[in-house]
């Protein structure tokens, strides 16, 4: 490939591959730190923390990507809406899998009480079985076969988001604030959904682009001598 074909695909794929790479960075970082003894006194645990966290950030970051076209109308950010969502998943998924097989050994006897009894896996895991059939209908194909349904079906992305901030409060015993943090973004992505404010939104934003930019052009000016 010429420099001037890649550079042109620089120009019109950064997003996607900001998104890519930027979304596998935390994987790789956690293998590395896995496999060089970096994850502190208890490796487990802070793949927990690790893969939690990035679940919940890049749910809100594929959630956002709608209120970020209606804001400031950047259409590329629904091409990369899909994607933020599957590595979502992906990570969410890791952390299901590192719960019920590192700490518990895939055991049925062992892992039912620890998801039945404590609140705070129980309402991890129902934000991971919203997240699993939103996954599986993320192609075109079942995009199609939906229609209007899907985007309904789509929409119980915010509940999951919801879920999961009510999973970390209950987990943070003491300092509850960065949970909270992330549960009003969740609010705000929420509020700029409701039709009504899209439309204002909307508007706004027609009106500001529709607007002469520089100094208005006053009408009886007469011309200066060329
Ligand atoms: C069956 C499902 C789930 C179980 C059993 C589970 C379990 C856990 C556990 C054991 C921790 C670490 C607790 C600690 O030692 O402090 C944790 C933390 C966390 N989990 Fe989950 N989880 C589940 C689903 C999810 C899902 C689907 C997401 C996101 C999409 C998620 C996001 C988080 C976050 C954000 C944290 C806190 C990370 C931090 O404190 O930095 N969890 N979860």
């Amino acid at each position: 490939m010429g420099l001037s074909t890649t550079m042109k695909t620089l120009k019109t794929q950064w997003l996607r591959i900001t998104v890519h790479v930027g979304s596998l960075i935390p994987l790789a970082v956690l293998v590395w730190s896995y496999f060089n003894d970096q994850l502190a006194a208890d490796p487990i645990r802070a793949i927990l923390l690790r893969t939690g966290k990035t679940a919940l950030i890049l749910l809100m970051l594929s959630l956002a990507c709608t209120p970020i076209n209606t804001l400031l109308g950047f259409k590329q950010v629904l091409k990369v809406r899909r994607a933020l969502g599957l590595y979502a998943f992906l990570y969410a998924t890791i952390h299901f899998l590192v719960f019920v097989g590192l700490d518990y050994g895939f055991d049925p006897d062992l892992l039912k009480p620890a998801l039945l009894d404590r609140p705070y896996a129980l309402v991890g895991f129902a934000a991971f079985l919203i997240l699993l059939p939103l996954a599986i209908t993320s192609t075109q194909g079942w995009m199609k076969r939906l229609g209007q349904l899907w985007k309904k079906l789509h929409q119980w992305g915010y509940l999951a988001a919801l879920l999961v901030i009510v999973h970390f409060v209950w987990l943070v015993k003491a300092d509850i604030r960065e949970p909270l943090v992330y549960g009003a973004i969740v609010v705000l992505l929420l509020i700029f959904r409701i039709p009504r404010v899209r439309q204002v939104v909307s508007r706004i934003r027609n009106r500001s682009r529709n607007k002469p930019m520089g100094l208005p052009v006053a009408k009886n000016v007469k011309r200066l001598p060329q």
